[in-house]
């Protein structure tokens, strides 16, 4: 890995063993792209990449010669306003209301490591040889602001991390209309852009569509990154597959409003731009005041896209989550929301607990409904002190008492949220997130607090503090179940409205800081009515998060497969629940349901004090499967192997192998049962080829090789034995699974 500066040429060359990123210094001093993608040999000069055909001769603006238009340069972070009509990186708008900018390189510096972000969630080393970073420094003459580009390449993922900063030093107050994390030109449209876009439990479904002319985009202007859409997109060339081919990912580290676009223009080249969302954005950026701009995360990988999303996963878990729970394994859980929701006691409690512990679970999850008077979603929320009608002897007590029973406790929060009906409603209103004179808007019967002001940081700060201090808490669970409607701060002043969006993530970051730091040994869990803002921001200050509230199994196979595109299995929370299924109303087999919620974080969510003895027992031995099994599930390397989103969807299957590659699990799974079935066979990937894998629920033996060529048959050979294939016809239904554990002698 190095990031080489040839002087002459005016060339960065940024490189590690997976990719190359050259940038150079253009004639007008703006910052030219060159290359990004498969690493290549350093050279003294690659100057022989620069392009410059003269194009049309009316309709088209020069800089000086007929070749110089920057609408026909791939740019590093382009502006608009002169010679580019592309969509700009940048906007900043004067005194007079000017808004053209310029800037130019001045100096560079290069470093070993890599400096946080101001206040904000960001990728991190823990030695200084893991990354190097480079540092651009540009400045517009006339604005007097500079402009520094940071770019941090890793040693060991095909990975560059990129993000901006603007820093006035004239004498004008500046308006920052939009600052986008990152831009990137690439020199052709022949790709396909994946995303993620979904609904409430319908989350992150991968969608591929072939890049059009013109802008295609996805977004959130619901002042979370959202279940719609996640901050991630991906171009992909159209031959490449899961395994092979080249692909370039692009992640925001960001939980709020964003942007991830790619505009094809008229010479066919293409323009990804990520950021914050510069609709209803800005900035005022007053006399030596900075702004910085979130992380953006570019991947480059030739292995297709499961090797894109190994090196998010490896990334993301290890250098993006952090503190204790990083890489310890999580404990597993019982989460009493399925099970009781808005009504349950401390019997009740202490009952569920109890048995669990006997089941072998680890960690009791108390879910919405313990505080204030809330017996349902229309009160409370604020009034972040125990439900003394439910729970008589307050949260300390139970804590103390689910300990008792050698179980560690854990609490749900929805620390964003008020109730009408609550005290912070009614003594400040104004803290409550409202538009004069308008109508406010409700959802799930409550209200956003104005977490852009530090007063409502602070005193939700100091009530959960309140809890925490006196209880026995192991664990919380962060949620947050509306989308902000009427967004203004009455903390802000006119001109400074546009910038509340930022201000209130950059609360929520504050609240999540200061409750991590006191609290470090706690395992703190995102969630967002489900998967609503399930993003890399969030992963920084939880290393884990509620994928769903949509508990099926079967929905859950788009679900967790659409979501592992870029985040790891440590976190993806994944409970077993109950069936009819409480989304949907399918019923599904116990042994699917867990098969499902192994790959994460497990878990169940339904009363455990209504399993029948058989269940127990299944009950008991998931648990003990998943305690053998969790290191290996929580860090190895994970491979898609059947997609749902493809052919008729019947089939999806995936596996995780260990880092020496000596073990490995594989979840099948069939969606319907069907008539004059085909033979049944898949390929498995990532094993050693000359290892000898013993596959536990087979019996049998096999070399990698022949498990990767040939794959495991699910079909029987019934030719000796036709009783057995009757017995296991009448066996046959829909939602049927299969885990296959291999280990290698
Ligand atoms: C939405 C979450 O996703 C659920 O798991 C549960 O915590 C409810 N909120 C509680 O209101």
């Amino acid at each position: 890995m190095a990031i080489i500066f040839n002087e002459n040429a005016k060339e960065f060359h940024l490189f590690n063993n997976e990719l190359s990123y050259i940038i150079k210094v253009l004639k007008n001093n703006q910052l030219e792209n060159l290359y990004f993608g498969k690493k290549v040999t350093h050279r003294e000069s690659f100057k022989h990449l620069v392009e410059r055909e003269p194009r049309a001769f009316t309709c088209a603006v020069y800089e000086g010669g007929h070749t110089f238009a920057l609408d026909h340069i791939k740019q590093e972070y382009p502006s608009f306003g002169t010679t580019d009509y592309r969509y700009p990186s940048h906007k900043i708008t004067r005194e007079d209301g000017s808004t053209i900018t310029n800037f130019e390189y001045v100096a560079h510096n290069i470093y070993k490591g890599k400096k946080c972000l101001k206040a904000m969630p960001c990728t991190y080393t823990e030695e200084e040889h893991e990354a190097t970073t480079l540092e651009i420094k540009l400045f517009d003459k006339v604005l007097r602001v500079e402009l520094i580009l940071s770019y941090t390449i890793f040693e060991n993922y095909g990975v560059i991390t990129r993000s901006a900063s603007f820093v006035n030093l004239g004498e004008e107050n500046l308006v920052l209309n939009s600052a986008m994390s990152a831009s990137l030109d690439l020199p052709d449209d022949n790709y396909e852009m994946i995303h993620l876009a979904g609904a409430w439990a319908r989350e992150r479904h991968v969608k591929t569509r072939k890049l059009q002319s013109g802008v295609q985009a996805v977004q959130s202007i619901r002042g979370s990154s959202s279940s719609n859409h996640n901050p991630f997109l991906a171009l992909k060339r159209p031959e490449t597959t899961e395994d092979c081919g080249e692909v370039y990912g692009f992640s925001l580290v960001y939980s709020g409003n964003f942007l991830a676009q790619v505009e094809v223009d008229s010479y066919g080249a293409s323009r990804t731009t990520i950021g914050i969302n510069p609709f209803n954005f800005l900035w005022n950026l007053g006399k030596q005041e900075m702004f910085q701009t979130p992380e953006a995360v570019l991947v480059y990988s030739d292995r297709g896209l499961n090797g894109m999303s190994q090196t998010f996963h490896e990334l993301y878990r290890t250098r993006l989550a952090r503190g204790h729970f990083r890489d310890r394994v999580r404990p597993i859980l019982i989460n009493n929301w399925e099970a009781t929701y808005f009504d349950f006691n401390e019997d009740k409690i202490l009952s569920l607990a109890k048995e669990a512990k006997e089941l072998g679970i680890e960690l009791f999850v108390l879910d919405d409904g313990w505080f204030g008077k809330r017996n349902g979603d229309n009160s409370s929320l604020g009034d972040w002190y125990p439900n003394l009608e439910k729970l008589p002897n307050g949260i300390d007590d139970l804590s103390n008492k689910v300990n008792a029973l050698g179980m560690q406790f854990g609490l749900w929060f929805e620390p964003e949220m008020v109730s009408a009906d609550s005290h912070i409603f009614e003594e400040h209103p104004e803290w409550v997130i409202h538009t004069p004179e308008r109508h406010m808007s409700h959802g799930r019967n409550q209200f956003v607090l104005d977490f852009s002001r530090k007063d409502v940081v602070d005193y939700i700060f100091g009530m959960m503090d309140k809890v925490l201090s006196n209880s026995s808490i192991s664990y919380i669970k962060w949620d947050m179940n509306r989308n902000i409607t009427e967004a203004y701060s009455h903390g802000l002043e006119a001109k400074k409205q546009g910038e509340f969006m930022h201000r209130y993530i950059l609360g929520v970051y504050d609240l999540f800081d200061r409750l991590t730091t006191k609290y470090e040994k706690i395992l703190f869990e995102f969630c967002s009515g489900g998967g609503n803002r399930f993003d890399p921001g969030m992963l920084y200050y939880a290393p884990q998060g509620w994928v769903s509230d949509d508990t099926d199994a079967i929905e859950r196979l788009k679900i967790q497969y659409g979501t592992s595109m870029v985040y790891p299995l440590s976190s993806m929370g994944s409970h077993v629940s109950a069936v009819p299924n409480h989304q949907v109303n399918r019923i599904t087999p116990i042994d699917t349901r867990a098969a499902v919620a192994y790959f994460g974080t497990f878990g169940y969510e339904l009363d455990l004090n209504n399993l029948d003895e058989e269940e127990r027992k299944i009950v008991k031995e998931q648990v003990n499967f998943f305690k053998t099994h969790r290191e290996l599930i929580q860090k190895g390397d994970f491979y898609r192997l059947l997609s749902p989103f493809e052919g008729d969807g019947n089939e999806t299957a995936w596996m995780v192998v260990s880092k020496d590659k000596k073990e490995a699990i594989v979840g099948h799974y069939t969606v319907l049962s069907k008539p004059s079935d085909i033979y049944h066979r898949f390929k498995l990937k990532g094993l050693e080829e000359k290892f000898y894998y013993e596959v536990e629920q087979k019996k049998t033996k096999h070399y990698g090789d022949e498990l990767m060529n040939i794959g495991i048959i699910l079909s029987k050979d019934y030719s000796d034995n036709e009783a057995e294939f009757y017995s296991d016809f009448k066996n046959k239904k829909d939602f049927m699974s299969k885990i296959f554990v291999l280990r290698a002698k």
